[in-house]
């Protein structure tokens, strides 16, 4: 039997997950862990980069996002969930790895640019921001993962840490660390209420571990095709948001039906929203349930990250032994 492929990938800690975050990642995750050995963690050291000013919300934060993706269906006994912060060693990797990392790679870096711009708000001129992609490269090879489930826009941040990688190997003479791959999650991006993407800074967001009458508000005031403004109006399910929803949560007959009812104002748009509506609901009740179950049990969410932190660490020691020897400064001459 040949091992199983190793697959790691981290969350900044947003707080609950909303459904663009279900699709877009934690699916995708659920299944992996299925076929593969996982490492899944909070990247709360990340969150720290943009946040440094204003850090009070990161705890809550994390423990609301671990809750969701335990209510979601990670599993602790299937998959290693961490949390960056408690695994000290990404910190010492880090380290080192900037040691090597060339300034030009991390100022060419797109998303370094990109983020300023759009963050205007924050001062990102910092070290710390600069070294974000080196701090992930470190997250990522010191479990020397082979596959990492990431969206496009992370995509120059897992090609910047097959350079380091090879660069680290090929400085100390010595493959300590493989160089990863990174697996696509080539998912459409799931509009909002309001038709823009699904972001929580755009307040346009429905959470997978909502209330059930939030759900159905939200919906019954979603944005549709503009062209429907009366009833008798027909219109086209493509330009509509809410028929991106049905598309994932509703039977091939159902979306048949009301691409038809649609086009032909053969239904309303509260009736197409009304059959979302009872399959967005089916879908997630078993979610809230389990995280109102979590919400009880705290101390089994606590349990299930202990473990996965240890996990975590007892992997990360060998590799950093083999890494301090490499760059000539392994066993302390001061210890016995
Ligand atoms: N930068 C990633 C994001 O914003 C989060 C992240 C941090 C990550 N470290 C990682 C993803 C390591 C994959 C692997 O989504
Ligand atoms: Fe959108 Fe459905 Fe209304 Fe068509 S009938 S515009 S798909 S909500």
């Amino acid at each position: 039997m040949t091992a199983k492929k190793r697959i790691l990938s981290g969350m900044r800690p947003t707080g609950r997950l909303h459904l663009g975050n279900l699709h877009g990642a934690l699916d995708n995750w659920i299944q992996l862990q299925e076929q593969y050995e996982c490492f899944f963690f909070v990247a709360d050291w990340h969150a720290l980069t943009t946040d440094y000013a204003s850090p009070g919300q990161i705890r809550q934060n994390t423990w609301d996002m671990v809750l969701d993706w335990l209510a979601a269906g990670l599993d602790p006994e299937k998959s290693t969930l961490f949390v960056q912060s408690d695994v000290k060693e990404h910190a010492e990797l880090y380290l080192l790895l900037g040691m090597i990392t060339p300034l030009a790679w991390l100022e060419r870096n797109p998303t370094y640019k990109d983020q300023q711009q759009q963050l205007e708000v924050k001062d990102l001129s910092t070290y710390g921001f600069l070294g974000y992609p080196v701090l992930q490269a470190a997250d990522i090879i010191i479990y020397r993962a082979n596959g990492v489930p990431v969206g496009k826009d992370q995509l120059p941040h897992v090609e910047l840490t097959r350079e380091i990688s090879r660069r680290f190997n090929f400085m100390y003479e010595k493959e300590v660390f493989p160089v990863p791959d990174p697996l696509l999650t080539d998912v459409p991006v799931l509009p909002g209420l309001d038709g823009r993407k699904m972001s929580k800074s755009y307040g346009n967001c429905i959470y997978i571990t909502e209330a059930e009458g939030t759900i159905q508000e939200k919906i019954l005031k979603m944005m549709t095709d503009p062209a429907r403004v009366r009833r008798r109006d027909a219109g086209d399910p493509e330009k509509c948001p809410v028929f991106d929803y049905h598309k994932l949560y509703s039977s091939q007959d159902e979306i048949e039906h009301v691409a038809d009812g649609c086009r032909t104002a053969g239904i309303g748009c509260v009736d197409c929203k009304k059959i979302l509506i009872g399959n967005i609901l089916t879908r997630l009740a078993p979610l809230r349930e389990k995280r109102l179950h979590l919400e009880s049990n705290p101390e089994k969410v606590k349990e299930a990250i202990r473990k996965g932190n240890e996990r975590a660490s007892k992997e990360v020691r060998t590799t950093m032994e083999e890494v301090r020897a490499a760059v000539g400064l392994g066993h302390s001459m001061f210890q016995p």
